[in-house]
């Protein structure tokens, strides 16, 4: 994917002077990506005279970052031990079926990214699922079709 050099230097250049703040330019970067491109990785690695390396092994440790492109939207499905008995698997599998994708992955039309996550804390509410940061608690597998839908709207022509 050909990355926008002008974009990656110009978030590089809003850190200048604040040396060292590698997650914040990788946040910024990955906000306007949806993604930390390798080619933005190698720019930032550059501009801040670190090593590659140490800038990839950031970019993988924190659940905030991607080194695959997301989707438009991201939906997490918690599979704590309290939204796992009341059925947080079944909620899984049916959001694997209905956007045709595992866990983990992108659709193919890049609008979802389908995870899981443990606990979110907030397990009165559970089964959880979360699009784009925004709780749906006591999920069932009949809610999936109408919370999916709020986020498939048709682009405005
Ligand atoms: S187990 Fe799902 S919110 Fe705690």
């Amino acid at each position: 994917m050909d990355t926008d050099k002008t974009k990656v230097q110009s978030i590089i250049d809003k850190h200048q002077g604040l040396k060292k703040n590698l997650i914040a330019i990788l946040l910024d970067v990955q906000e306007s990506f949806n993604y930390l491109p390798p080619e933005a990785l190698r720019r930032v690695a550059k501009a801040l005279g670190m090593p590659l390396i140490d800038i990839c092994g950031v970019a993988t440790f924190y659940r905030a970052f991607s080194l695959k492109p997301r989707g438009k939207h991201t939906c997490l499905v918690c599979l704590g031990t309290a939204c796992h008995v009341r059925g947080g698997p079944k909620i899984v599998e049916e959001l694997e079926r209905k956007l045709d994708v595992p866990a983990g992955e992108t659709t193919k039309d890049g609008q979802f990214t389908l995870e899981t996550v443990a606990c979110l804390g907030c397990c009165a509410i559970g089964p959880v699922v979360v699009v784009d940061g925004e709780y749906h608690g006591h999920a069932t597998i009949r809610k999936i079709g109408p919370i999916l839908s709020k986020y498939q709207k048709p682009e405005a022509a």
